[in-house]
């Protein structure tokens, strides 16, 4: 049976629209849900025009409660009864209770070569130390934030003139090779052969 991946995003959703494109044929996986904490997040209207269903679980009127707004999504996400989470350009911090209530399960894309450049601004970091690659990473989610184990990278040469935005498109294409395929092998695996 395909298992139900639910995809959260926050801005244009490209990585979202790539995994959606994936999750076809003999795709162990299917996209049952796309959530957005932002009303006028681009993904929102590109998921519905590729059929997916799309909710929208606005973090504003929760006022910094975190547990609040987490309470609201975990509620949209029980509904679609998803098997995998994929977190696609979605800028919350989860807090360790929502994390432990899905745990296993909740994948991230980051834009650096975890350990390397947690948080933000990771390729003005990468330029700024004079790295020769810098390079995403899909990893677990855990409590800690851009820590969970890591399930695949792909390494993007930094070349000589290269600004965060030169950078950052580049490693932009390489996310969309990235995620893609770590979905397949994440949603093919059985969950007890998984890192916790
Ligand atoms: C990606 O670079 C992702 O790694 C980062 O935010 C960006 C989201 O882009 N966390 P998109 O919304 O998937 O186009």
């Amino acid at each position: 049976m395909s298992k139900r991946v639910a995809i959260l995003i926050s801005g244009g959703g490209s990585n979202m629209l790539t995994l959606v494109r994936s999750m076809t044929g003999d795709h162990p996986a299917r996209p049952v849900l796309v959530v957005s904490n932002t009303p006028d997040a681009g993904g929102l209207a590109k998921a519905a025009d590729m059929g997916v269903p799309t909710a929208i679980v606005d973090h504003r009127p929760f006022r910094g409660d975190r547990v609040a707004f987490e309470q609201a999504l975990h509620e949209t996400l029980i509904a679609a009864r998803p098997d995998i989470i994929c977190l696609a350009g979605f800028m919350r911090i989860l807090t360790p209770g929502f994390v432990a209530r899905w745990q296993g399960r909740i994948l991230n894309i980051h834009p650096a070569l975890l350990p390397k450049y947690r948080g933000l601004n990771t390729h003005a970091r990468a330029i700024e130390a004079g790295d020769d690659a810098a390079g995403c990473s899909v990893h677990l989610v855990t409590a800690e934030l851009d820590d969970g184990p890591v399930l695949g990278q792909t390494p993007v040469p930094i070349l000589p003139g290269d600004t965060s935005d030169t950078l950052a498109a580049r490693v932009l294409s390489a996310e969309h090779r990235l995620y893609p395929a770590v979905l397949r092998q994440f949603a093919a695996a059985d969950p007890a052969s998984r890192p916790a």
